[in-house]
């Protein structure tokens, strides 16, 4: 086999199940050339030093017209700026700081600690959703209605308006999952629809909140004036949009895939029945073993780069495969088995530098309230087919599906 064909049978749909003996072969070559200007990096410290490389960029305006032309176009069509995701510094820095004044330490310690009533409210509702049935499909039923309803209140989307942005954000993130069966112009159009009118839903709450603001975060983000000054009101709606993206595909495939390797491993959901404290080792090893983002497809390098014997030129797209590098028998010992109970667990599953993952403590508190409460809830929960049908995103790779079968409650 070639390492060319190699790397395009990671993204064929085929390997999506199980990409992971394919990573292994890429561990061969950590830094692989890919035709002219494309450079896949896939062990741990290679990648880790390059998320650190102030030489490598995340600007979208920097890619290569080529490495553009694929990944750019969902973002093109929403007619927004880049978000900080997609900014270097200093005006990534300058944004992503005025976004975490209201979400963490050190202005705001407490917010998302101060969400976890409403969170476990929330995952109760929707175990109790399931009435009294004995087969429901994780995805649908529980792991993608969970973060939408979250952002909604941590950005202080009203009540009655979480049905409206549930189906704007059910249909941006089906426009991301491509299906073969819907034809390109028409989920194109669709998703463009759906985003115009988030657009201008936010920005109508955006009017809303800075005539009378609430405790939640868009609010505070509206009538901020500190010394990074003021967010226009495109900075706002780029990255209200990015909280509301970034955060949605993702935590659904942790959530899916914790159920799926608890399912897999039924002596470790055994034990998180009886110790929910086990929760917090188990979802960090999930983001080691079943990274839901699996690799940065995004970056380009500013200057030649030497590393690991290969000199990445100045220009070139490089691709950081964050589940590889979790599973590089040079850092983590055994690392294709799922053990929560690994020591030094520093995995890549939030990435690492200054993008690394801004939801982060939101997204653990999710995932640990919800795979307990599965956990101790449902009675002898059993896989109704392994592997489950993915989604045929190879990025932010998660099951479609996940049925599963259940003899009733726990009380
Ligand atoms: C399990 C769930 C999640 C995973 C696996 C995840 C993963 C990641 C990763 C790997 C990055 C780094 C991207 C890069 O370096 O290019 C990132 C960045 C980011 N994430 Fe998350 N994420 C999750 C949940 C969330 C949530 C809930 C939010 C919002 C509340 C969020 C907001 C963001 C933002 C805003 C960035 C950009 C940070 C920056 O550029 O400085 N994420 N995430």
């Amino acid at each position: 086999m070639t390492q060319a064909t190699l790397l395009r049978q990671i993204i064929d749909y085929s390997s999506r199940a199980d990409p992971y003996p394919l990573y292994a072969e890429l561990r061969k070559t950590p830094v692989l050339q890919e035709g002219d200007d494309l450079f896949v990096v896939s062990t741990y410290w290679e990648i880790k030093s390059l998320l650190h490389d102030p030489r490598i960029s995340s600007d979208a305006r920097n890619l290569s017209p080529s490495a553009a032309g694929t990944l750019l176009q969902e973002e093109e069509a929403s007619a927004l700026p880049p978000a900080f995701l997609r900014l270097d510094p200093p005006e990534h820095d300058r944004l992503r700081r005025m976004t975490m004044r209201p979400f963490g330490p050190p202005e705001t310690p407490r917010r998302v600690h101060n969400m976890r009533g409403e969170l476990a409210r929330i995952v109760s509702g929707l175990i109790d959703g399931f009435g009294d049935r004995n087969r429901i499909d994780v995805v649908d039923d529980f792991s993608y209605p969970f973060p939408v309803t979250v952002i909604c209140r941590l950005l202080g989307v009203p009540r009655e308006d979480e049905a409206l942005f549930h189906s704007w954000a059910d249909t941006i993130a089906a426009g991301l999952d491509p299906d073969p069966g819907q034809d390109p112009g028409e989920r194109r159009r669709v998703t463009q629809q759906a985003r115009t009118e988030l657009g201008k839903y936010l920005s109508g709450l955006i009017d809303e909140r800075s005539g009378a603001p609430g405790d939640d975060m868009l609010s505070a983000l509206v009538t901020q004036h500190g010394e990074d000054g003021q967010m226009t009101r495109m900075e706002l709606l780029s990255t209200a949009s990015l909280l509301l993206i970034a955060g949605h595909e993702t935590t659904v495939n942790l959530i899916t895939n914790g159920m799926l390797t608890l399912l897999r491993n039924p002596d470790v959901l055994e034990r998180l029945r009886g110790d929910p404290g086990l929760a917090l080792p188990i979802v960090e090893e999930l983001l080691r073993f079943e990274p839901p983002v699996q690799l940065l497809p995004q970056r380009t390098t500013l200057a030649d780069i030497d590393i690991n014997g290969v000199t990445i030129p100045k220009g070139a797209s490089v691709w950081l495969v964050l589940a590889s590098g979790n599973r590089d028998p040079q850092r983590f010992p055994d690392p294709d088995r799922f053990d929560p109970d690994r020591k030094d667990n520093q995995h890549l599953g939030f990435g690492s530098g200054i993008h690394n993952c801004f939801g982060a403590p939101l997204a653990r508190l999710e995932a640990q309230l919800a795979l307990t409460e599965l956990a101790r809830r449902l009675n002898s929960p059993r896989l109704v087919e392994d592997p489950p049908p993915y989604r045929q995103n190879a990025v932010l790779r998660g099951p479609r599906h996940l049925n599963i079968t259940f003899d009733g409650f726990h009380a």
